[in-house]
């Protein structure tokens, strides 16, 4: 089986409704038909501020080609969990898909493993796509223990999964956190190395749908990166955060994850 391969803008918090709206307007009048057309396990993403969906999603599926992320979700639907937002909420502006764990929030906001797995868990079973984000600080690397890392961040947030949720709705990002917004990107040959870790741990824990998830790697994606990085084997797209404010840094990377 072909992995559906995904580019994803995480435009984090950056741009209000005009800009974003502009610049969702802008990539889609560029995303050439024919690609979308001819690739048809290629699937493009943006992720603007909750504030910005509205305005972002004319431009989004079912007409646009471009699918509406969420930067985050909460792990209830309703109720006193003040300044959350959840997937009822998030389905009725259109959302399709879910950025969950994302190191920013993991370490900004000191979101631990528990609360990441529950997000993860109720948000599939409420029907979204999930890009689980993984990834070692620099001291972690530097000591060689980035495997075990991410193999206990994947584990905690699995914690409960039933197998049954692991569907092509379930995604894995590996951004290192040493090269999130640094400049620093993860060589080729350490992206793909984790990424068959990471493979290899998912084919262990769900036996085939695990093996066939798609693994997006994050960290300083620029256009000058994309196509090696997706020559490395095992990388299937990217979550892009600083390069997809740019529509045409963007777009470039999503033909090197088309081309590659
Ligand atoms: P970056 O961010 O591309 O600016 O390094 C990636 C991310 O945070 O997902």
């Amino acid at each position: 089986m072909t992995r559906v391969r995904w580019v994803i803008g995480n435009w984090k918090q950056n741009l209000l409704r005009g800009p974003a709206e502009a610049l969702a307007k802008r990539m889609v009048a560029e995303i050439p038909n024919q690609l979308l057309e001819a690739d048809h396990r290629l699937r493009i993403g943006i992720a603007p501020t909750f504030l910005a969906l509205d305005a972002v999603s004319p431009w989004t599926r079912p007409s646009g080609p471009l699918w509406l992320c969420a930067q985050d979700i909460a792990a209830q639907d309703q109720g006193a969990f003040t300044g959350e937002i959840g997937p009822e909420m998030l389905a009725e502006a259109g959302v399709k898909c879910a950025i969950i764990g994302h190191s920013e929030r993991r370490n900004h906001y000191r979101e631990p493993d528990i609360l990441v797995g529950a997000k993860l868990h109720h948000a599939l079973k409420a029907g979204f796509t999930c890009v689980l984000c993984v990834g070692e600080p620099l001291d972690v690397r530097n000591q060689n223990r980035h495997e075990s890392y991410v193999i206990s961040q994947l584990s905690n947030a699995f914690h409960q999964l039933e197998n049954e949720l692991c569907s092509e709705r379930l995604i894995i990002a590996y951004e290192p956190v040493w090269a999130i917004g640094t400049g620093k990107t993860a060589t080729p040959s350490q992206a793909s190395a984790m990424h068959r870790t990471i493979r290899a741990w998912l084919l262990e824990r769900f036996g085939p749908a695990g093996g066939d998830r798609s693994i997006l790697y994050g960290g300083s994606v620029k256009p000058a990166n994309a196509a090696t990085l997706m020559a490395a084997g095992d990388i299937d797209g990217f979550l892009v955060g600083g390069a997809s404010l740019d529509a045409s840094k963007f777009l470039d990377i999503v033909h090197a994850a088309a081309n590659g």
